[in-house]
């Protein structure tokens, strides 16, 4: 393993909005799939300092993450991941009121190594300590810091309860958030994430890893309209996901596609046709998700999007208009809060030692471990 392949990012700190009084500090730590990532977060929703070490160019040869690669990454760079974030927020560990890491679910290798690491800490320094579940840390790091679609300067206070789209590379549920802990599953996919289905279009078209983020890119160059993928289940009521019979119909496509006629242009109408087939799956199964007498009855103010997807301009877009047209508001995190964050999982932290939820006793980090069974 060459930690040079690690790309190191310092994703900045907040001025704090509030000096006077002593906030409580929470040192994340987030390891559950190609990224290290270590933030130091207060409860006044400052992100002191933020560090993220990203395992891409070591899984890029492989078109996808290989776990055992991705473990090893992260015992090397844990230790040094965690002093540099200390350093960057100008703090010892002294000064940290609470330790959190993702205790699943995700690649347990590397799960292992990020909650070892608070474990370790949160003992000899006798902290309390948090295990997070990724899943609250996507879900509720909206509520750190989030943006409308359409003005990423604008600030939303997002508060419970409040209707998620969580879609990432491992997971695509729509929830109901009524608290900390309190989720209830509206929808789930029955195949695979919309961040998969992302990645496998880029993968087809042999535009690397991560997929999302390029087949956005070359979906705002192309012809939506080129293409008719399926939009699978849009006909049925009800709220669940399908995205395997479109990664099919692509397949297809581009096997009776004669080689020469794949030029830049097919790959961006390609990628925009794929595009816009999930963005009508998302805004079809959140419509209904909106009518659902549980979803109803809760009165939830602010539709959400949260997850590596949440970055899709186009889902955010259509987001947020099906949310005007439900008079509700639209909250999206900012885009470096979307993917995987040592910050999402410091604000979990916080939320959730406030409401008393720390570890009394030894926790076994889980590979599965679903949001309902919190
Ligand atoms: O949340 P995340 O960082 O990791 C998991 O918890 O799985 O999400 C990563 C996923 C990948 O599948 C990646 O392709 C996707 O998020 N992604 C995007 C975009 N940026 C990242 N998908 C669509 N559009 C994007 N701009
Ligand atoms: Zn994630």
């Amino acid at each position: 393993m060459n930690t040079e392949k690690l790309i190191i990012t310092d994703m900045g700190s907040d001025t704090p909005r509030c000096v006077s009084q002593k906030s409580l500090l929470c040192l994340g730590i987030e390891s559950s799939c190609d990224e290290t990532s270590a933030a130091i977060v207060d409860d006044n929703k400052n992100i002191l300092a933020h560090i993220i070490y990203s395992q891409i160019p070591e899984h890029q040869q492989y078109g996808g993450v290989v776990p055992e690669l991705a473990a090893r990454a992260h015992i090397l760079a844990i230790d040094e991941v965690i002093k540099q974030t200390l350093e960057r927020a100008g703090k010892t560990i002294k000064d940290i009121d609470v330790v959190a890491a993702t205790a699943g679910p995700g690649l347990i290798g590397g799960v292992l190594v990020g909650w070892m690491a608070a474990t370790g800490i949160a003992n000899a320094t006798n902290k309390p300590l948090v295990a997070v579940n990724h899943l609250e840390g996507h879900a509720l790091v909206p509520r750190l810091k989030a943006t409308s679609a359409s003005d990423s300067a604008m600030n939303i206070d997002v508060k419970f309860p409040y209707l998620l789209m969580l879609a990432s590379g491992g997971h695509c549920q729509i929830l109901l958030v009524r608290g900390v802990g309190k989720y209830e599953l509206i929808g789930q996919t029955l195949d695979d994430s919309a961040g998969e289905a992302f990645d496998k279009i880029a993968k087809m078209l042999g535009l690397g890893y991560p997929g999302g983020p390029v087949v956005d890119k070359r979906a705002k160059q192309g012809n939506s309209k080129r293409f008719r993928f399926p939009r699978p289940l849009c006909d049925k009521p009800g709220c669940d996901f399908s995205f395997s019979g479109i990664k099919t119909a692509a397949r297809m496509l581009l096997d009776k596609t004669p080689e020469s006629n794949i030029d830049e242009e097919f790959i961006n109408d390609f990628c925009a046709s794929f595009q816009a087939a999930v963005v009508d799956c998302i805004t079809n199964r959140l419509h209904n998700a909106i009518s659902d007498e549980r979803v109803k009855s809760a009165k939830p103010k602010t539709l959400v999007v949260a997850g590596g997807v949440a970055k899709n301009s186009a889902i955010r877009n259509a987001m947020e208009k099906l949310a005007t047209d439900f008079n509700m508001q639209f909250a999206a995190p900012p885009m470096n809060l979307c993917t995987d964050n040592g910050a999402m999982i410091a604000w979990a932290g916080i939320e959730n030692y406030k409401v008393g939820n720390t570890v009394s006793k030894p926790v076994a980090p889980r590979p599965r471990w679903p949001l309902t069974e919190l």
